[in-house]
């Protein structure tokens, strides 16, 4: 695992799009996977900037970490919205290489099946972009969640309903499930890169770097990937001790 400290926000978000776009530079039909939340906006703010001076996301496939079940893709707190609104509506990508579990979909079982095999169909993900939750939990994995696990609706834990209440009119309107790429989906991808900023993200971070790897904290399971990054603000790696 390799631990890259920003200065700040900007730094990161920084550090991560040159990271994107060495890989779109090298492999103009690479397969990246998004995650959505605060943290990458500066990402993608960056990764639009670049697009505008030339970069290009045509032949760019993308599949996104989770979605919120019950939300159609056009509900504006969906994750399909927001990647929209912040990415793939100013960048050239094409609308049919984008990817994000359904939302909708009326049998969730199948849609699970349907987005690992449309992966594994791209030839699986270069790198994947992942926040981290205050609770470590990565894409919509919450502690105690199998290291085994695929793709699947998960239900979220009350410390996440809570943190992405945010994002709604109120609290109630957070949906309590949620489809999420598994552990095992993640740790299939090529090269990972984390990004965390913030105070509020310190002990999540030093437990998933420096903490045992155990389920309980679902991002110390990283420390067993071969092509991992995690890319710090100074706040947000603040209780690591080297
Ligand atoms: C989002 C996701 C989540 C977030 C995490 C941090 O697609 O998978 O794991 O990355 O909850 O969220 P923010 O960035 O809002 O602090």
């Amino acid at each position: 695992m390799q631990i890259k400290i920003a200065k700040d926000y900007a730094e990161m978000s920084r550090l991560a799009a040159d990271m994107i776009s060495r890989l779109i530079e090298d492999r103009p039909d690479a397969v990246l996977g998004l995650a959505t939340g605060s943290t990458p906006v500066g990402l993608y703010e960056e990764l639009v900037k670049r697009h505008k001076a030339g970069l290009d996301f045509s032949r760019v496939t993308t599949f996104n970490l989770d979605e919120y079940y019950g939300l159609h893709g056009e509900h504006p707190a969906s994750y399909n919205y927001y990647m929209w609104e912040h990415l793939f509506g100013k960048i050239n990508i094409s609308q049919e290489k984008v990817n994000l579990p359904n939302g909708a979909a009326p049998d969730p079982e199948e849609e699970c099946r349907r987005y690992e095999d449309k992966i594994a169909a791209a030839g699986g993900i270069d790198l994947q972009i992942l926040g981290i939750g205050s609770n470590a939990h990565i894409g919509f994995n919450e502690p105690g969640t199998p290291f085994g696990s695929v793709t699947s609706l998960v239900k979220l834990a009350p410390a996440t309903i809570q943190a992405n209440a945010r994002f709604f009119e109120r609290e109630e309107d957070v949906p309590r499930k949620a489809f999420s790429m598994g552990i095992k989906s993640i740790m299939r991808c090529r090269s990972i890169v984390l990004l965390a900023n913030g105070e509020g993200k310190a002990d999540a971070v030093a437990a998933a770097v420096q903490g045992p790897v155990t389920e309980e904290v679902p991002a110390s399971v990283l420390q067993l990937h071969p092509n991992c990054t995690f890319i710090l603000d100074e706040a947000a790696a603040k209780k690591l001790s080297c």
